[in-house]
């Protein structure tokens, strides 16, 4: 008889049987691990947690009441094509739309057949990496990194290698260096996946001046780049910096998603590739989902065609800034010892802790104070980031997150007095060399 998976009471004790399919699995199931981020989702999200771990979108300003009528009313005119297969592309309505959102960033030259829609940019990463790596290829990313593209990585085998940031983002010379070392070691670089707005979880922008720069040495390397830029509209004071697809149509794949400027409940969003690419993520939409849902995306084209959606991503642009600078202010005032840099836009501020403390062995501390964060080790897959954390601004109001970065304050300076107690280290926050993106006190 087969053993099962879950824990069995005998005889009042209680005894856990192992996984019947422990040696069916493949071997890229090996890679996959659970995100920090998810493990903490259900402690985080008890009423009195102040949590500071997901990130989440604040939705409240969304038009709930007037969504609902036109979506209601859309699938009593449309309800046959909503409720019904559709292209493994994508709607071409959507596709059609989605030229506009990208103008805005300078991407002028693109037409809807050279877009794919997906099932959120989690499936656009999934996608890329399919059809690009096989195991043990190499992809270069910034340090610390997306989890979720992490998780990607991960599950398709391919050896992640770190390229050095800093307040400006990617560093050309370190991205250069970091492909001439990997192909001097025989292997293959696929491609670079770098988020240059606003970055998650490092909160830093790749200045304008160095974009050119990564384009020149990545087509002189011949490794594409993939650009994942779900948060590049949400720069706090309306700024926007050029895409890097829109100086470069030939050796980039766009990535952008509707998840974080109107809601992540449709899960839609958008890829533009090269014709050849384009082509195989197409095939590898539809033998991964058949086609993104239909309701979804003309839930989308409901919402861009009959609101104003330039106003509401503004009116986003302002909530979350309003949150950022509560945030760095209490952290200023609580914890001035930590450092960060002050990002200009998007949802987080990476903060580094003093030498000594360690954020995830602080963790279960930090939930028992009620606040909660991610600890940096999620970021990385070497175990790197103990002395960062990820504190996201976007979902607690101004008033929780001073409370909750008042209750961090309170728990990191019990750990200090126990770690002074014990003779650790003190509180110079400076040169554990995590991570060259680090910030001081948010003057940057
Ligand atoms: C950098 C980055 N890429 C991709 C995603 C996934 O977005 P989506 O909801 O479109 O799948 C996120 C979500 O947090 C993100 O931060």
């Amino acid at each position: 008889m087969p053993t099962v998976n879950n824990d069995m009471q005998q005889g009042g004790s209680k005894v856990i049987k192992s996984d019947p399919w422990m040696d069916s699995y493949a071997a890229r199931a090996d890679n996959m691990r659970a995100s920090e981020i998810r493990a903490l989702f259900a402690t985080a999200s008890r009423p009195d947690v102040v949590s500071l771990a997901g990130g989440m979108p604040y939705l409240d300003y969304l038009p709930f009441k007037e969504l609902s009528e036109l979506i209601g009313k859309m699938l009593l005119d449309k309800g046959d094509v909503a409720w019904q297969y559709g292209s493994a592309q994508g709607d071409p309505h959507l596709r059609e739309d989605v030229l506009q959102i990208m103008a805005l960033e300078g991407i002028k030259d693109v037409q809807p057949d050279d877009v794919v829609i997906s099932n959120g940019s989690q499936n656009a990463i999934d996608l890329v990496t399919r059809i690009m790596c096989d195991p043990g290829d190499v992809v270069i990313t910034e340090a610390p990194n997306y989890v979720g593209a992490l998780g990607v990585f991960a599950s398709f085998q391919v050896e992640v290698v770190n390229a050095m940031t800093d307040a400006d983002g990617l560093i050309p010379e370190s991205f250069e260096e970091t492909i001439v070392a990997a192909k001097k070691a025989g292997k293959k670089v696929k491609f670079l996946y770098t988020v240059p707005n606003f970055h998650n979880p490092a909160g830093v922008t790749m200045s304008v001046e160095r974009r050119p720069r990564i384009l020149e040495i990545a087509r002189r390397h011949h490794v594409l780049v993939v650009e994942d830029n779900p948060y590049g509209l949400l720069g706090f004071d309306g700024q926007t910096y050029p895409a890097l697809r829109s100086m470069d149509a030939e050796n980039v794949v766009y990535l952008s998603s509707f998840s974080k400027i109107i809601a992540p409940g449709m899960r839609i969003a958008w890829i533009v590739a090269p014709t050849g690419i384009r082509k195989k993520l197409i095939l590898a939409n539809e033998a991964s989902i058949l086609c993104p849902p239909n309701m979804s995306q003309m839930t989308i084209t409901t919402y861009l065609d009959n609101f104003d959606w330039k106003k509401q991503i503004s009116q986003y642009r302002g909530m979350y800034k309003e949150r950022c600078d509560t945030m760095d202010a209490a952290l200023k005032k609580y914890l001035p010892y930590c450092s960060w840099n002050k990002p200009k836009g998007g949802f987080y501020i990476w903060l580094k802790i003093p030498e000594g403390l360690n954020s995830k062995e602080m963790l279960p501390r930090a939930i028992t104070a009620k606040v909660a964060y991610v600890a940096g080790t999620g970021f990385y897959l070497d175990g790197s980031g103990t002395h960062h954390m990820r504190l996201s601004f976007c979902y607690p109001t101004p008033e929780k997150i001073t409370i909750g970065i008042q209750r961090l304050a309170g728990v990191m300076n019990n750990e200090l007095k126990t770690a002074e107690l014990f003779g650790q280290a003190g509180v110079e926050a400076a040169g554990n060399g995590d991570s060259a993106a680090d910030g001081h006190n948010g003057k940057h």
